[in-house]
């Protein structure tokens, strides 16, 4: 079965990024996965040009596939976003868009061990040359690193008593499966935990996730990188689903659009959340915080 994700606050990402009509328009599509967000801004405005970026290949060749019908307006790269604007040199951009983490085909698709309820690989990589993997993380970071780890990224309160657990079970053997880890993390925490309304795994994955692909790390530089490349006017949508990314979001666009010589306008105070309708159609939206600014 082919899952198609779910593209969240289609709604109101197109009611705030909308595109000059009167001459070519450029958009940089910084997360495209399958081109769900793309594909509505192709459809909907002739005038404009994506390029449409993707760590991940495999997810990638979908949407080149999704697109063909727009011929060169859709531009795929395959890269991190952080690494695109470094010594930038495309056109000056109307619009950019930030959907972060993962996909739906990472989880349903990709057989890299994204998913606790699945019997995999420990992988969790979107770029597969990438030289630490999520089973060398489990099998290879010390207990204090790797609870560290589990408790920055997935903010899970029983980090300690899960690194405890991963650390004993490793010695009797490398742990790589993904259900194998479900399953000591499920063990490890107390039986109240385990029939919450989160699966006592969902954190840890997050976390492993997050460390394996470096994704905190790569929105700050790329958002800045972002904004040097757009055009005065031109406008730059995110999307977070945890607090650690839009916490992070908030505070640089603060930085950058307070004080004597601000260079973006913050249009959104507090962040849009998904409308109640949407989250009873996609409950994972439930997450989503929108954040919108404008180049000065
Ligand atoms: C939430 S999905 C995007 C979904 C898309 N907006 C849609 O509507 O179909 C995020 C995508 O960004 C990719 N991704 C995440 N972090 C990235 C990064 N730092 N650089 C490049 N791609 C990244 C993931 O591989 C994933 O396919």
């Amino acid at each position: 079965m082919e899952y198609v994700h779910y593209s969240v606050m289609r709604d109101e990402i197109l009611q705030y990024l909308v595109p000059p009509i009167d001459r070519p328009a450029h958009m940089v599509d910084c997360t495209c996965g399958e081109g769900g967000h793309t594909y509505l801004f192709l459809s909907k405005y002739p005038n404009l040009q994506i390029t449409g970026l993707d760590r991940d290949s495999g997810i990638q060749q979908k949407a080149i596939h999704r697109m063909e019908e727009f011929g060169n307006r859709f531009i795929p790269v395959n890269t991190w976003f952080d690494d695109y604007f470094k010594g930038y040199e495309g056109p000056g951009l109307d619009l950019v868009l930030f959907d972060l983490g993962i996909s739906s085909y990472h989880f349903e698709e990709s057989e890299r061990g994204f998913s606790f309820r699945k019997g995999e690989e420990l992988d969790m990589r979107l770029d597969k040359t990438a030289p630490i993997s999520a089973e060398d993380v489990v099998n290879g970071y010390q207990e204090e690193r790797l609870a560290d780890v589990i408790y920055k990224y997935g903010e899970e309160r029983y980090s300690r008593r899960i690194a405890r657990a991963i650390v004993e079970k490793r010695k009797l053997g490398r742990i790589t499966q993904s259900d194998e880890l479900a399953s000591i993390i499920y063990k490890s925490v107390p039986s109240g935990y385990r029939y919450g309304y989160l699966h006592p795994a969902t954190r840890t994955f997050q976390a492993l996730r997050i460390e394996v692909n470096r994704e905190l790390d790569r929105i700050e530089p790329a958002i800045k990188g972002a904004l040097d490349a757009m055009v005065p006017g031109g406008r730059m949508a995110v999307i977070s689903f945890h607090s650690l990314e839009d916490r992070q979001v908030k505070w640089l666009f603060k930085g950058l659009g307070e004080g004597d010589s601000p260079t973006i306008k913050i249009l959104t105070k507090k962040p849009l959340v998904p409308s109640e309708n949407e989250n009873n159609e996609n409950p994972p939206s439930r997450s989503a915080k929108l954040r919108i600014v404008e180049k000065l």
